[in-house]
């Protein structure tokens, strides 16, 4: 995997959104990967501004989330379709045809994740996937103990990860306790994936992730059977790789 160390959120933001643009800039059909959470939200700024200001051109991409909560409608406020609206879809010139999130509130969710897989394969696979990594290793929501072989699927969320994510909720409680998720699988079929991190919190999962061993109970680890990942971190979230790695 490539290592990319920069200083902070802001250059890793930076960063990625360029990375990002320069793909969909040598091919308009790109399929993007996205992800949601608190990392990407400074690249989302800048692929915004990347657009407005430069013309960086999305009328042809289309995109692909990693996942959505069970139970949340689309424009529920807290989920993952409304905040890729807010933060991206309502900036840029992706038709919204062209957007696809799981359907969280789906009647039959296995049909769901069926056709979700359906639709990445019809669309040729995806080109460039974006991920965040949680604090207990997870990519997507593809929590510890996920295999190499997961498709999308409906998962249930550790206590550690609703803990993270209670932040966008009045309370804990209100955080639902499931998710529809790509799996390992579906991730590693991208055929190009970016990894961020930043933040000390992040430090112990980029540390397994990178010179761990390749093992289930880190999911990020699996991410070391790639032929093509860069991770982006910043100095604080590589703070427990060894000195070998950061030079
Ligand atoms: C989001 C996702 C998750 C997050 C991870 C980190 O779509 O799939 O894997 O990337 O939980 O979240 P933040 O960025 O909020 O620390």
């Amino acid at each position: 995997m490539k290592l990319v160390i920069v200083k902070d959120y802001n250059d890793m933001s930076k960063q990625a959104a360029k990375l990002i643009a320069e793909e969909v800039t040598r091919n308009p059909k790109t399929v993007l990967g996205l992800a949601t959470g608190g990392t990407p939200v400074g690249m989302y700024r800048e692929l915004v501004s990347l657009h407005q200001q430069d013309g960086v051109d999305f009328s042809q991409a289309q995109s692909f989330n990693l996942d959505e909560y069970v139970g949340l409608p689309s424009l529920h406020p807290q989920s993952y379709r409304t905040y890729m609206n807010e933060n991206l879809f309502a900036h840029i010139n992706l038709p919204e045809e062209k957007t696809h999130v799981p359907q969280g509130d789906a009647e039959d969710l296995e049909a769901e994740c069926k056709r979700y897989e359906q639709a990445i394969a019809q669309a040729g696979g995806i080109d460039i996937q974006v991920l965040g990594i949680g604090n207990n290793g997870h990519i997507g929501f593809n929590e510890p103990g996920s295999t190499k072989d997961t498709t999308t699927r409906v998962v249930a969320l550790t206590q550690s990860t609703m803990e993270a994510n209670a932040r966008y909720f009045d309370s804990i409680q209100e955080v639902p306790t499931q998710a529809v998720s790509m799996g390992i699988q579906t991730i590693l079929g991208a055929k190009k994936i970016i990894l961020l991190a930043s933040g000390e919190a992040k430090a112990q999962a980029v540390s397994q992730m990178l010179e761990g061993e390749l093992t289930a109970d880190v999911p990020a680890s699996l991410l070391q059977l790639h032929p093509d990942v860069t991770v982006i971190v910043d100095e604080e979230a590589a703070s427990a790789l060894s000195a070998k790695l950061r030079s």
